[in-house]
């Protein structure tokens, strides 16, 4: 098995009361009755201290061997709660080595009582609960997590709007007819498709279903060697199909963004990829991107070349070997992360911020 590799770089192992001291702020807590959940799925949400009226919704999904915790602790997004007011979920895997069920029917399979049921029941739950705007539900995840995220967006279209998913694969290309199984043929890249079999795939995920469907931004890194790079390819055609793009003719490709060594491209205001060259599997999330995605921090949700990289965004390393190696002369933006056990990206914080311990796992620029 190659869970282990699936999470270097992102652990972030902190028990609950050192990751709330890594800033005076709200804390992550664990919600047990958010109704149907016949998978076993936990549930955990972070409600930020200064919560918008009618907040938005993010769904943050793990990688394998990842937990909630690991998820919060490890990625911007419970930072960028607390600067614009939207609730973050993290769900939690049940199954053994913590990956998330992408591969049973019922979890390919709208209210198919699966991992990807529990989830939609999560966010049902916190709109409720929170008086949340339904027209700002989002999800993001990396490796088995944008697995998930690309399955939610296609049995669940009804509930988000927009999805960022770091180095996953098309949903359904990971079937294997078994609760959370590993389709090598799909990991390495072997599963193409047309796009239009994609689309296929993808709708059939929810028969009848003709209303909107979530925007997409698809991320994968070049150098990738646990779910090989050509799944960047495959989710791109799977959702060009669904919008009606062609995927061999993106309408803009532009260089260096997001940030450097990054190409985007841009098929509509639908569906976006973002191509990391020399990126690998440990892809980092880029805060300020998905926030301008989800129309979050209250820019465009247009994408446009002239971002660069926001206060949240972390640089990453853009050696072309496999083994990430620590990159020279960059440094890490308020808030990220700068050191920790498996970490590969730059150490030295911008000015004024310093790089600060929190755990063997995780140092952040505070
Ligand atoms: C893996 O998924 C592909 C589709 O992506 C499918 O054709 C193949 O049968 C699956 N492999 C297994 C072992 O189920
Ligand atoms: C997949 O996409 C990348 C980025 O656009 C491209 O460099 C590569 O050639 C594509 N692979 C195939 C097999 O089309």
């Amino acid at each position: 098995m190659k869970f282990s590799t699936l999470a270097s770089g992102l652990l972030a192992l902190a028990p609950f009361s050192a990751a709330a001291e890594l800033a005076k702020r709200a804390t992550l807590t664990r919600v047990n009755n958010f109704g149907s959940n016949p998978s076993g799925v936990r549930m955990y949400i972070y409600v930020p201290d200064k919560l918008q009226a009618n907040p938005a919704i993010l769904t943050a999904v793990h990688y394998c061997t990842g937990t909630a915790n690991a998820f919060y602790t490890g990625t911007p997004y419970a930072r960028l709660a607390d600067q614009y007011g939207f609730i973050v979920i993290y769900p939690e895997s049940p199954n053994d080595g913590g990956c998330w069920d992408v591969s049973s029917r019922a979890t390919l399979t709208h209210d198919g009582g699966a991992n990807s049921n529990s989830i939609a029941n999560m966010v049902t739950y916190t709109i409720a609960q929170y008086k949340a705007d339904p027209n700002r539900v989002f999800v993001a995840g990396t490796s088995s997590g944008a697995m998930m995220t690309n399955v939610l967006a296609a049995t669940y279209p009804n509930l988000f709007k927009a999805a960022s998913a770091y180095a996953g694969v098309a949903a359904g290309c990971f079937y294997t007819g078994t609760v959370a199984g590993w389709n090598s043929s799909c990991a390495n890249g072997q599963s193409t498709a047309s796009q239009s079999a994609w689309a296929q795939t993808a709708q059939n995920m929810y028969p009848g279903y003709t209303g909107p469907r979530p925007r997409m931004m698809i991320y994968h890194g070049s150098a990738d060697s646990t779910i090989y790079p050509q799944n960047f390819n495959e989710t791109l055609k799977q959702w060009a199909g669904v919008f009606g793009y062609t995927y061999g003719q993106p309408q803009q490709t532009l260089s260096n963004s997001p940030s450097s060594g990054y190409t985007k491209y841009v098929y509509g205001e639908n569906l976006v990829g973002v191509y990391g060259a020399g990126v690998t599997h440990d892809i980092p999330v880029n805060g300020a991107a998905d926030m301008q995605w989800f129309g979050l921090s209250g820019g465009s949700t247009t994408p446009s070349s002239s971002v660069g990289p926001g206060p949240t965004s972390t640089k990453v390393s853009t050696s072309t070997s496999a083994t990430p190696s620590t990159p020279s002369g960059c440094t890490a933006e308020r808030w990220g992360q700068c050191g920790g056990i498996g970490f590969s990206g730059c150490k030295t914080c911008a000015s004024p911020y310093k790089c600060t311990f929190s755990n063997d796992w995780y140092s952040q620029c505070l």
